[in-house]
């Protein structure tokens, strides 16, 4: 085959989004919806790929950084064939296949097939779908196999607006056809230059363009507004589901959002109104939820996630219990077999082996050794007003209840705090530490008080 290039027109605005943010930077499951033409572009191993920019085009630039394709700018917008055109130099005689970057849900097999039917009979394809509503499309107009034109809606006939075969946008250009596109001109009340009008164009010259016809126009049309956007995340919120439960996750119901990037092991259950988010990875037999939210976290095998937690940027080693009702924030690491309770808050902290805090506790920036207890009510004092400190807890000390610890500061191993103490020095290994005044009694005191609640 001849070598193939593939750009992905993204320079548009997306007036319709109503939204400061270039359209194709709108996420769909967690990423920018270019994120995923640009992978299926890349699973079809082109010679190159071109994203051609324009709008917002700094944040679309940056954000591509990681995905190692090519950028080029189209300074004003005059329409798509102007748009190709761009990429010219880029692609200089390489077959061209056309991919939009607001047209994020395509799938790989569709754009094999695609191709396949191009390589049988090597002509400019267009990609055409059939739809109840056609408005706003390109209609297609076909004799046989051969679209004779395409006319957008703004220049339609009545009759053509009658046609519900329209154009995707997704097309296929012969290396030595990719010329035609500079005859085309901005005659068309937009005043722009259509990529479509290279049906014209060939037709002039008695080049054939043929039609390949997509069964499923939901997968192939493009997002232009923020409810389309919706019915995008939730077409692709299914699909991923579909592909974990296809290499053995349970999932209790479809309300449950795992974003792209998301992977987890076999054998793990996750229940029903829960976020998995960012670049969380989830190990194997570990159950989630329900009402969970989980981002940029590292979960091992064998986890228990309780109900209404919510963590961020931390790793849970394998065995280990969390939940319900506890926030686990960025930079923690709670090793095998830790237990982080209700209302208990972590952040920051590394809590080594068999560790336990099951109860209100507030734990920052604090180094937390083996087999640890901490008491209900445990609030370590890391913020000074002005600056961060650290509490070290060393292994097998045990903190009784309601206690501050005044970072920075050190408790030894084996030591045991007293319920209710507020522990501002170090605490030597082995020792008790009790900072609260003694109990007294007045005697007497409460027989001569009045009794005001009665039945
Ligand atoms: C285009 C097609 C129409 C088709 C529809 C499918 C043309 C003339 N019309 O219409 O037949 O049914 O898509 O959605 O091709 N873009 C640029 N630079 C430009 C203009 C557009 O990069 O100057 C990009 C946009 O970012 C977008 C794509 O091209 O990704 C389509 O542009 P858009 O303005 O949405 O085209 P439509 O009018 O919808
Ligand atoms: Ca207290």
């Amino acid at each position: 085959m001849q070598r193939l290039s593939v750009v992905i027109l993204a320079a548009g605005k997306g007036e319709r989004m109503l939204s400061k943010k270039p359209k194709v930077m709108h996420e769909i499951m967690g990423k920018p919806m270019v994120s995923y033409v640009v992978r299926r572009a890349k699973e079809l191993l082109p010679t190159r790929i071109v994203v051609v920019l324009g709008h917002g085009r700094e944040l679309v630039e940056g954000y591509l950084k990681e995905f190692d394709v090519e950028c080029a700018v189209q300074e004003e917008q005059k329409g798509t064939a102007h748009a190709l055109l761009t990429a010219e130099e880029s692609v200089h005689g390489d077959d061209v296949l056309v991919l939009y970057g607001d047209v994020p849900l395509i799938e790989g097999s569709t754009l094999n097939d695609l191709l396949s039917f191009y390589e049988k009979d090597r002509a400019v394809v267009f990609m055409t779908t059939k739809v109840e509503n056609p408005f706003g499309y390109g209609r297609v107009i076909v004799e046989g196999d051969r679209i004779e034109r395409i006319v957008e809606e703004i220049d339609a006939t009545p009759e053509e607006k009658e046609v519900r075969r329209i154009n995707t946008g997704i097309c296929l250009i012969p290396g030595e056809l990719f010329g035609l596109l500079k005859k085309i001109g901005p005659d068309n009340r937009k005043g722009e230059y259509y990529l479509t009008d290279i049906c014209r164009v060939a037709g002039q010259e008695g080049i054939k363009v043929r039609a390949y016809d997509h069964p499923r126009a939901s997968e192939v049309l493009g997002i232009n507004s923020r409810k389309e956007l919706l019915d995008a995340n939730i077409t692709m919120k299914d699909r991923i589901l579909e592909a974990h439960m296809g290499s053995g996750v349970s999932f209790l119901d479809r309300n449950i959002y795992v974003d792209a990037d998301v992977t987890i092991g076999k054998d793990t259950t996750v229940y029903p109104n829960t976020y998995l988010m960012g670049k969380t990875r989830i190990g194997e037999d570990v159950t989630i939820g329900p009402n969970v939210l989980i981002r940029d976290s590292v979960i091992h095998d064998r986890v228990s996630i309780e109900g209404f937690v919510v963590m961020e940027g931390a790793e849970v080693e394998t065995g280990a219990k969390v939940g319900p009702f506890s926030r686990v924030r960025p930079a923690t690491v709670l090793r095998r077999g830790v237990e982080i309770g209700n209302f208990v808050e972590v952040k920051n902290s590394r809590l080594d082996e068999d560790t336990k805090a099951n109860h209100l506790a507030y734990i920052g920036d604090s180094e937390v050794g083996k087999d640890v207890n901490i008491g209900a009510g445990t609030i370590t004092c890391n913020y000074d007003g002005t600056r961060k400190h650290t509490t070290v807890i060393e292994d097998r000390v045990f903190v009784g209840s309601n206690t501050e610890l005044v970072a920075p500061v050190r408790i030894g191993r084996n030591a045991v705090v007293g319920a209710g103490s507020t522990i501002t020095r170090d605490v030597p290994e082995g020792a008790l530490a009790v900072t609260r005044v003694e109990q007294r009694h007045v005697e007497g005191y409460g027989r001569g008080r009045r009794r005001r609640c009665v039945e």
